[in-house]
């Protein structure tokens, strides 16, 4: 490894006596950058010349000790030094180096700490491998070391799971050496560093330890089990094959072996997803309407309606300790709004997420329960959760505006009408905001935050701020019918009915989108939904559908014969008492086969290539004419609610990322195919086109927006 580099000053190299602290600085994080990487070469190397310096103590400035590689750089071809070089170089060292960590200590941060010859964390420190979650594996050493010291069952149950361990557990598994009182990091080394000069205490280099050995079963068992649960990601199960070949050949070779794994990953789609996934997290809520803007008080909110939706709204507040005041329309309904809350609070007591204080807490002072409207005045925020009835919604939200306290945010959870038409019936329209839960609503993620024209910024902001108190992925998204969500999937759902009818049967369809990763597919989905609910939307828009929609008959003709789904014990699929998985209905394929003929249909064969083209074109044009419209803000905002509300697969990185990797033009060239059958249903979006014809992607618009710090160089 060259060592001819000069340190820029990221990582600082300051003596305390007989000790030398490094200290990197690359905030927020301390991530790994070119940088950083010369800076430790160097410092390494100003540590072996140093007569004076006895040890190295290696630390993080900030919250954290180093949280990983630069992800930004994985974009760019790898520039010398490598990481694993750099953490050889420390872990070579002549003298001892010792890692004190705070915060946490993850992916490439792990590494560097495990190149060092101690380790010694401060309290509430964090240590861990995450990077299966971005679609790689541990690229510098972390498959190798980590099994050499710790066993090869830790490894196995940390490397492909991504989840860090705390201080104590971390000491337990022989990751650190020790874990320390002191109140910083600097401190906690600077001990250590003390003890193991005057001791005399040998060096320990992980590459030379050798892990007790295990039956080759034990990982042969593991891929079966992660394979199970990565439903097509490659990168857990590649985890655990790294951490074999520890157990097959020297640390060299297994070093090299790592190496060549970890490039591949990095230069997968999966890799581009799942990063693109990361940075888009954390786009969500930086919204230039917000900027700087502070969120309303939010201690107590009021929901009204206990149903299905209310119930799951109060539960998710009240366990995330906001005091909640729930109105019915009579006792009766509070009496099933107060148990179902009790059912799906104990369910959270018994998973261990809550503990039995805080379920009492939660019965004895934070609920309330009143068919009065005049118990709502002191409450920061309100969520109307009532029928999906415009009529009944504007008469709540009158009574709102007579009985809440001036600056209370007034929010309705509607899954489709117009926010703008229910916050007109109000003298303050302004404070009125869309907040569009999904069920069950105190375990699904994703909240979309819809906002009205005249929604005030920090009513937004306080959207976002409810989505953050209730662990809540909030997306923000504009007025029209379905959102952002229930918009895309009406139109995709469409698809597949025409998919459908034209020949292919929906166990067909299912099986297309079970194989592409969604947990279910659309036809299992609506059975789990009750069909009837479809059925009485498609009733109420009947007068005023669109002569030119194809409109398929065979789901109204389920439903006549009272086939509600999962409900009924039938629908798409048969269920057998109990069961919530269930076998294809072979009736259903006789109703298409008589809509087929009415409707004098030849029955065509579609691929389950050609199935999932067609679905996902519709998926991806409907999704770009809701950018194009700004009902989401930009592409990564579809994409997150796609995967948080809907089951796209996290490594897929939403609808719009895998239309970037399979080619916009090819979506393209494919949707005006298919409008050659029907050119109603698919035309194009005008931003798809545009796109295409400035050979941009969607990735780009993302860029553009200034906002997704996976585009900050
Ligand atoms: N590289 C580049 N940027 C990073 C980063 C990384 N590894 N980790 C975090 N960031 C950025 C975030 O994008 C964010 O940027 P923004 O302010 O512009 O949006 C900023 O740092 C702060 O991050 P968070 O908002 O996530 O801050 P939190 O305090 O909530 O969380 C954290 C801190 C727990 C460290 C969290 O950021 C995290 O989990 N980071 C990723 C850890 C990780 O995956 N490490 C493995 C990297 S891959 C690797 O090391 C490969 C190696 O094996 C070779
Ligand atoms: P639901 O029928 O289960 O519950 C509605 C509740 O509102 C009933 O308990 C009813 O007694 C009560 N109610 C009606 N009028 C009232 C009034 N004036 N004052 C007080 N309480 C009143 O309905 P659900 O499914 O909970 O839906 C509620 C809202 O949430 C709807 O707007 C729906 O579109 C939306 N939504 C539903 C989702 C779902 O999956 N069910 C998902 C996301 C949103």
């Amino acid at each position: 490894m060259s060592s001819s580099f000069k340190s820029s000053g990221q990582v600082s190299y300051e003596l305390r006596g007989d000790v030398a602290v490094m200290t990197v600085s690359n905030a927020p994080v301390n991530a790994l950058s070119l940088a950083i990487r010369q800076d430790l070469v160097a410092c390494i190397k100003q540590f072996e010349e140093d007569d004076v310096a006895k040890a190295a103590v290696i630390v993080g400035a900030g919250k954290v000790f180093i949280a990983g590689a630069d992800i930004r750089e994985f974009k760019r071809p790898a520039t010398e030094p490598h990481l694993p070089d750099v953490i050889d170089g420390i872990e070579a060292c002549s003298k001892p180096v010792i890692a004190a960590i705070h915060g946490v200590a993850l992916g490439g941060g792990l590494e560097v700490a495990l190149g060092c010859h101690f380790r010694v964390g401060v309290k509430g420190a964090k240590v861990g491998l995450p990077e299966v979650h971005l679609g790689i594996i541990p690229g510098a050493g972390g498959t190798q070391r980590l099994p050499r010291l710790a066993g090869y069952e830790k490894a196995l149950e940390m490397i492909p799971s991504g989840v860090p361990i705390g201080a104590d557990a971390a000491k337990a598994a022989g990751i650190l050496d020790d874990v320390s009182d002191e109140a910083d990091a600097v401190a906690a080394g600077l001990v250590f560093a003390r003890s193991v000069i005057d001791n005399g205490t040998p060096l320990r280099r992980c590459s030379e330890l050798v892990a007790p050995a295990v039956d080759a079963q034990v990982f042969a068992d593991a891929k079966a089990a992660v394979a199970k649960r990565a439903r097509g990601q490659k990168s857990p199960v590649v985890c655990v094959e790294a951490i074999e070949v520890a157990s097959q050949t020297s640390f060299a070779d297994g070093m090299a072996k790592e190496r060549e794994m970890f490039m591949e990953l990095k230069n997968s789609a999966q890799h581009r997803a799942l990063a693109h996934a990361f940075f888009a997290d954390r786009a969500l809520g930086k919204l230039p309407e917000i900027e700087g803007i502070a969120p309303r008080a939010l201690k107590s909110i009021g929901v009204i309606g206990g149903g299905t939706m209310g119930a799951g709204i109060a539960t998710g507040a009240l366990m995330n300790g906001l005091a909640v005041t729930l109105i019915e329309r009579d006792d009766e309904a509070l009496g099933r709004a107060k148990a179902t809350i009790a059912k799906n609070v104990g369910g959270a007591v018994k998973k261990g997420k809550l503990s039995a204080e805080q379920e009492q807490r939660i019965f004895a002072e934070a609920l309330s329960l009143s068919t009065d409207y005049a118990s709502l005045s002191e409450v920061d925020l309100v969520v109307e959760a009532v029928f999906e009835d415009i009529d009944v919604k504007k008469q709540v939200f009158e009574k709102l505006d007579e009985v809440c306290k001036e600056g209370a945010v007034l929010a309705t959870n509607t899954s489709y009408l117009d926010v703008n038409a229910i916050a007109a019936v109000t003298k303050r329209p302004q404070d009125v905001i869309g907040l569009h839960f999904f069920s069950p609503a105190h375990i699904m993620k994703l909240l979309e935050v819809v906002v009205a024209d005249k929604t005030a910024p920090d009513v937004i902001v306080t959207g976002f701020q409810l989505g953050k108190i209730m662990r809540k992925v909030a997306v923000r998204a504009g007025v029209c019918d379905g959102f952002i969500g229930n918009r895309i999937l009406a139109t995709y759902r469409a698809a597949a009915d025409a998919i459908v009818v034209d020949g292919s049967t929906p166990f067909e369809v299912d099986e297309v989108m079970l194989e592409f990763g969604f947990p279910m597919g659309p036809y299992a989905v609506a059975d789990l939904a009750g069909l009837d609910i479809g059925w009485a939307t498609r009733k109420r828009k009947a007068p005023t559908r669109d002569p030119r929609e194809r409109y398929f008959t065979f789901a109204d003709r389920m439903c006549e014969q009272g086939w509600f789904g999962q409900k009924t014990s039938k629908g798409y699929y048969v269920y057998e008492e109990g069961a919530r998985k269930g076998t294809p209905n072979p009736a259903v394929l006789d109703i298409l086969t008589e809509e087929r003929k009415e409707k004098q249909i030849n029955a065509q064969n579609l691929s389950k290539e050609q199935i999932l083209d067609r679905y996902m074109a519709a998926m991806v044009n409907e999704a770009a004419k809701v950018v194009e419209e700004g009902i989401a803000l930009r592409p990564l905002d579809v994409d997150m609610t796609l995967i948080y509300g809907y089951g796209f697969p996290r490594w897929r990185g939403g609808p719009m990322q895998y239309a970037d990797e399979i080619g916009l033009e090819k979506i393209l060239s494919n949707i005006k195919a298919y409008a050659q059958e029907d050119a109603y249903f698919w035309q194009p979006a005008k931003l798809l086109e545009e796109l295409v014809a400035s050979g941009r992607t969607f990735a780009d618009l993302n860029a553009e927006s200034g906002n997704n710090s996976a585009a900050k160089k």
